[in-house]
């Protein structure tokens, strides 16, 4: 008995509603959002929330399974690679009396799930009735391990409350022959190989079930299959677990079999509650790094618990051949791709509070430096130009075509024109060695990719007769103006790139003198090309007006229709859609932050005032067609000093996937816009930027945030800082590490260990 105490304990959500997400009922209109939203990850592992009621004879619908880096290509042969899901390990039949136990769709009052995302749980429970004297009430967890990522875990627990009957209780697996190949099917253990990529796939899965406490042996077992029948009477207490193992293999020479049945037998030898605390655990942990806290704003509070919760589910510090996709591990839509989201959204939040993770995704395009280097060269250019879209060996995957909102056919120039990835990159690289100092990264890898990318912007940025180096036929961050010259946000941040690029050379031949000549050599890198480097930087056309201090977001930008879009405002479809394609591009408006990207990024290039001057040109224009968009504005807009702007598109970039009504989440929850909301609260709000010797603090909370408090790692320390808005008070606590410098309205002062700072923030 004292098992299923446990379970009830278990099988119930954290009490305090800031941590949880609840769904009551069932509403067939928003159950993909739902999905979406609800789902559950570990950065190898990601279920989507599919909720346990029945559509139909199955008790449990099917929930998707991801597993990062698991990528096949359809067949065809200019088929975009995909992830492809493994098949459904949570499938659940129940029979009563020899029928289905059906749950009727339309019943809104008998089913809860709650999304604990304090525990990394996803729970449900409900009640069934077939009928007036039968009733079963059911609670459900499901999670898939954040200490031992191959595992999952599944406990249903069901109580006969009244009636005396016959069941039969039915786990298997559904979906075994979706586009993956079996080889092996046995009872305890699947192994599947992708069709084209040569990828391997096992799942390795025991189960067991237990009444009033005591184990009921299964009453007929078949290929990843068990069933068990018994005779219910009120008041009995059913629980039934079933751990999973999944591992995936790169090559074809490996089966992945022996090292599940390996990870199941270590979950097994702990059990379910051992998995459990183990989990359990590693999110406590996450959460002490990475918790966000608002006091004066409980909504704020729970979306940002919402973005910590998917962002800290998303990333694998273990594997470093795979990244994030622009939906994570949530849903399907862009195939599991990698953008610029991960670098540019997504790092900032692992560098300060998950270096390991940070690194593991920085290393993922440390090897597909190789693809990077090809794509260059195959379109004419030297050095690394990485895919805009990329998969899991990095070569080029954005799809040539694909059908717009308004159902049209149309082509996608990213995959050529999108080229700032290559600079995203780089930036990346560095601010995640500025923020930790991991020297050996740099050394080893990270060098070698700011160098190939310098490189790539030396040759593609042209000298031409007017003196300047140009960089023609682009797209930058605004997607709606293609084939443009001299975007300004690529050109800036080519020539910041070319100037890192110059850095590296110096600081490796200065330190590492013997990996320089080793490195440069393997590069074929000579002192003739690096001072043609730093002509390019030093003749980059950028579009800047040294009169009005705008830069001009491409060549003829300003020429263009200036469309009010206030005029506008309130329309559901991006505004593409509502003035047309033709109409778009040949105007102002813009898709998302571009200019307001390069003033997020690089605020240095934006001489005194002309920061102001430059938001204020283009935050008008922009018409947020991206997700990404609203909580750079935010981020902007709360530097500037305008805390209720940046507030607003703070809510904006909320709703996106916490509210039915805005953009549709049915593919995936938007994790590079829940990477901007941290963003926007912690460089935004807390003002937090770095420096060679510390930390910089200029905060700007909104009106009704009492106090914003969260934890940072930076140069292998950690600090924890606390705004108080209502005693006009910053509290700075080291809590490892060697003093530092945290600097708080311009003063530095010194941060150690055994002294928590306190620093007066009022204006005098
Ligand atoms: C945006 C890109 C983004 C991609 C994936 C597009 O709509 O314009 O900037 O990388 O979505 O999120």
């Amino acid at each position: 008995m004292t098992r299923s105490v446990a379970m009830e304990h278990i099988l119930e959500p954290t009490a305090d509603p800031a941590w949880v997400l609840e769904s009551e009922g069932y509403d067939p209109l928003r159950e993909s959002n739902v999905e979406s939203r609800f789902a559950i990850s570990n950065g190898f592992l990601g279920i989507r929330g599919g909720r346990s009621t029945t559509r139909g004879a199955r008790w449990v619908v099917p929930a998707r399974t991801y597993v990062a880096g698991l990528f096949d290509t359809p067949g065809a042969d200019r088929a975009v690679p995909g992830l492809v899901p493994a098949a459904d390990w949570l499938q659940v039949r129940i029979l009563l009396s020899g029928a289905p136990m059906v749950h009727h769709p339309g019943d809104v009052s008998s089913h809860r799930m709650t999304l604990d995302m304090r525990r990394g749980a996803l729970l449900s429970q409900g009640h069934h009735f077939k009928s007036p004297d039968l009733r079963v009430r059911v609670r459900t967890l499901r999670l898939v391990s954040l200490s031992e990522r191959a595992v999952g875990l599944q406990l249903i627990q069901f109580e006969i409350e009244e009636g005396t009957l016959e069941v039969t209780f039915e786990a298997a697996f559904e979906g075994m022959n979706l586009g993956l190949v079996s080889e092996q099917i046995e009872q305890d253990l699947g192994v599947w190989r992708t069709q084209h990529s040569g990828k391997g796939l096992a799942m390795a899965t025991a189960s067991s079930l237990r009444i009033d406490g005591h184990d009921l042996p299964p009453a007929a077992l078949g290929q990843l299959k068990s069933s068990w029948s018994w005779t219910a009477r009120p008041g009995q207490l059913v629980c039934f677990e079933r751990a999973v193992a999944i591992v995936r293999s790169d090559t074809e020479a490996l089966n992945p079999g022996t090292e599940a049945r390996e990870k199941l037998g270590l979950a097994r030898h702990v059990g379910w509650r051992g998995v459990v605390a183990a989990h359990e655990a590693a999110w406590a942990s996450r959460w002490q790094s990475s918790e966000v806290e608002v006091e004066g704003d409980a909504a704020a509070q729970l979306v940002l618990r919402f973005a910590l919760y998917h962002l800290n589910s998303a990333a694998n510090p273990a594997d470093e051949r795979v990244s994030i996709g622009a939906r994570a591990l949530t849903g399907d839509v862009y195939h599991g791709h990698v953008f610029w989201d991960t670098e540019i959204f997504l790092l900032p939040f692992y560098v300060l509070t998950w270096p390991d993770a940070a690194r593991a995704l920085l290393m993922y395009r440390f090897h597909t430096l190789d693809a990077a280097r090809a794509k260059a060269v195959g379109m004419g250019w030297r050095g690394a130009l990485y895919a805009w879209e990329s998969a899991d060996t990095g070569v080029e995957t954005t799809p040539e075509q694909v059908i717009a909102p308004d159902h049209r056919v149309i082509d996608v120039l990213c995959g050529k024109q999108e080229q700032h990835i290559s600079a995203d990159v780089a930036y990346a690289v560095w601010q995640y060695w500025q923020a930790t100092g991991d020297d050996e990264f740099l050394r080893d890898a990270g060098a070698e990719i700011i160098l190939e990318t310098g490189r790539f912007w030396s040759s593609r940025a042209q000298p031409e007769a007017d003196g300047y180096c140009h960089i023609r036929g682009v797209i930058g961050p605004d997607e709606y103006h293609q084939n443009i010259d001299d975007n300004a946000f690529t050109n800036v941040m080519a020539r910041w790139n070319i100037r890192r690029a110059l850095d590296v050379a110096a600081l490796l031949r200065e330190r590492w003198p013997v990996c320089w000549t080793r490195l440069s050599s393997r590069l074929g890198l000579d002192e003739a090309e690096l001072k043609r480097w730093l002509d390019v930087a030093e003749t980059m056309a950028t579009g800047l007006d040294p009169e009005t201090g705008l830069f001009e977001q491409f060549a003829g930008y300003f020429a263009l229709e200036d469309i009010d879009l206030t005029n506008y405002a309130g329309r559901s479809v991006p505004i593409d859609i509502v003035i047309g394609r033709e109409r778009t591009q040949k105007s102002q408006v813009v898709k998302q932050a571009d200019v307001v990207a390069l003033l997020c990024l690089l605020p240095e290039e934006f001489a005194h005032g002309a920061a102001a001057e430059n938001f204020r040109y283009y935050e008008p224009r922009c018409s947020h067609g991206s997700s990404l968009s609203p909580a750079m504005h935010g981020l902007v807009a709360a530097r500037l000093g305008d805390a209720e702007m940046a507030l607003r598109f703070f809510r904006q970039t909320a709703a996106i996937d916490l509210s039915d009504t805005h953009v549709a989440i049915d593919g995936g929850v938007h994790i590079g816009a829940l990477g901007g909301i941290w963003m926007l609260a912690v460089f935004g709000f807390a003002g937090l930027s770095l420096r060679n010797d510390g930390i910089v603090i200029d905060a700007k909370l909104p009106a009704g945030w009492r106090s914003l408090a969260f934890g940072v790692q930076w140069r292998r320390r950690h600090l924890r800082i606390r705004i108080d808005q209502d005693k006009q008070r910053l509290e700075a606590t080291l809590e490892s590490g060697e003093p530092m410098i945290l600097v708080v309205r311009d003063e530095p002062h010194e941060l150690r260990r055994d002294q928590a700072l306190r620093v007066f923030t009022g204006r005098p």
